[in-house]
């Protein structure tokens, strides 16, 4: 990685700023924390900011809450959690900036640990307000940005405020950004892609750019319905992105041109509706009732998908292969979790609702990587630079 990480710079007796991405996700009812994979993946710089004797002064937003105090979306249980993980106490301070919390942060000794409020109870921190960012920067010494999964939004805490501190990557988001930046640049061959998901124009971006650099493309999910349709076969009620139906030929099309296999299903699931208790059935592409929908792909799909990747070097994915919240649409995705799970190759997943899936199976220790960041791995993958990054230091600077 071209970016300075704490690795780099001296972090003993410093204060340090380090913004994480906690913004995990919350049981409706009771507002517990159901997976906490985001919370254990900045232990590594914690615990190495802690190991150093460095005051820790931890960032983070959870939800939306438009800036407004939302009490269900307080960060006190990600405290509590955290210091379960960590065995150690994290206070938590009822604000992220402001002369209580610069008071608070005065009074920490080395190596103890301080979680400030959800930064986006302030509308200043999405609006990447400088004063805001400004008072930020007057809690530390220092600044880490180990929140890749918001490493893709021009906020206050993960852009702005690196304007006033010396802004280094934390271990998470050297991680990341290393892994993922291999595979796509220098991939053990052949490199294939899976890219599913709801709506081809999702991830036109990242087909776009992932075109330059693969072998095989493997298409699922929802948006396998506009390949399908854009080769002329009949998809029933599903759901078509007419608009980008050209663009989607044209991407075939290129693939073509490249040399690159592209695989669309050859067999889905099909039902009259996206209920849970709809009268689902298989049927081959090309077969699909004009009343019923395509919620999934198929058993022979997957065989198929199999006998491609078996001969993988690298594999990257991001987007389901069906509606997997719903059990009976989930198959195609749960089998291809199995089936990545046990390839030789070097397996990315590419976080969002993949990565839930692969976690929710217990297989994520089984993928060579599996990205916290949603929003921010799909930015990557389309081959953006990501704002959170642009602005940490150089590591020649
Ligand atoms: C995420 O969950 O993708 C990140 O935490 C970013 O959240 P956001 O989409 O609300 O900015």
């Amino acid at each position: 990685m071209d970016k300075k990480t704490l690795r780099d710079i001296e972090v003993g007796g410093k204060r340090v700023l380090v913004r994480v991405d906690f913004n995990v996700p919350l049981d409706r009812e009771t507002g517990a924390i159901t997976d906490d994979i985001r919370i254990r993946a900045a232990l590594p710089t914690i615990d190495y900011l802690i190991g150093r004797g460095a005051t820790v002064v931890l960032c983070s937003h959870l939800g939306r809450p438009g800036g407004k105090i939302v009490d269900g979306l307080r960060l006190a249980p990600i405290g509590q959690r955290l210091s379960e993980l960590l065995s150690r106490p994290v206070s938590v301070a009822q604000e992220c900036v402001g002369p209580e919390v610069e008071a608070a942060v005065a009074g920490l000794k080395p190596g103890e640990v301080l979680l400030l409020e959800n930064l986006r109870f302030h509308i200043e921190e999405e609006r990447n307000d400088p004063a805001f960012a400004q008072a930020l920067g007057r809690l530390a010494d220092i600044y880490v940005n180990d929140a890749f999964g918001t490493m893709h939004r021009a906020h206050a805490s993960t852009e702005g405020v690196a304007r006033y501190l010396p802004a280094v990557a934390g271990f998470l988001v050297e991680k990341e950004l290393d892994v993922m930046g291999r595979s796509l640049n220098a991939p053990a061959r052949p490199f294939a892609a899976i890219i599913g998901g709801a709506k081809v124009s999702d991830k036109i971006a990242v087909l776009e750019n992932i075109l330059e650099r693969v072998d095989l493309l493997l298409i699922g999910g929802g948006m396998a319905s506009t390949f399908l349709k854009a080769q002329n076969l009949g998809v029933g009620r599903s759901a078509i992105e007419e608009d980008k139906l050209g663009v989607v030929a044209e991407l075939m099309e290129r693939a073509r041109g490249k040399g690159i296999r592209l695989s669309l299903p050859i067999d889905v699931v099909v039902a009259p509706s996206l209920d849970a208790d709809a009268v689902a059935r298989t049927v081959s592409v090309g077969e699909v009732p004009a009343d019923q929908l395509i919620a999934d792909i198929g058993p022979r799909t997957i065989e198929l998908f199999g006998r491609e990747l078996r001969s993988c070097g690298t594999v990257i994915w991001n987007g389901p292969m069906g509606v997997f919240e719903i059990a009976q649409f989930a198959r195609g995705t749960r089998d291809l979790v199995r089936l990545v799970a046990d390839l030789e190759a070097t397996t990315i997943i590419g976080g969002g609702s993949t990565a839930e899936a692969v976690e929710e199976m217990g297989l994520g220790g089984k993928m060579s990587h599996v990205s916290t960041g949603g929003g921010a791995a799909l930015e990557f993958l389309e081959g953006r630079t990501l704002p959170g990054v642009a602005v940490l230091l150089d590591k020649n600077d």
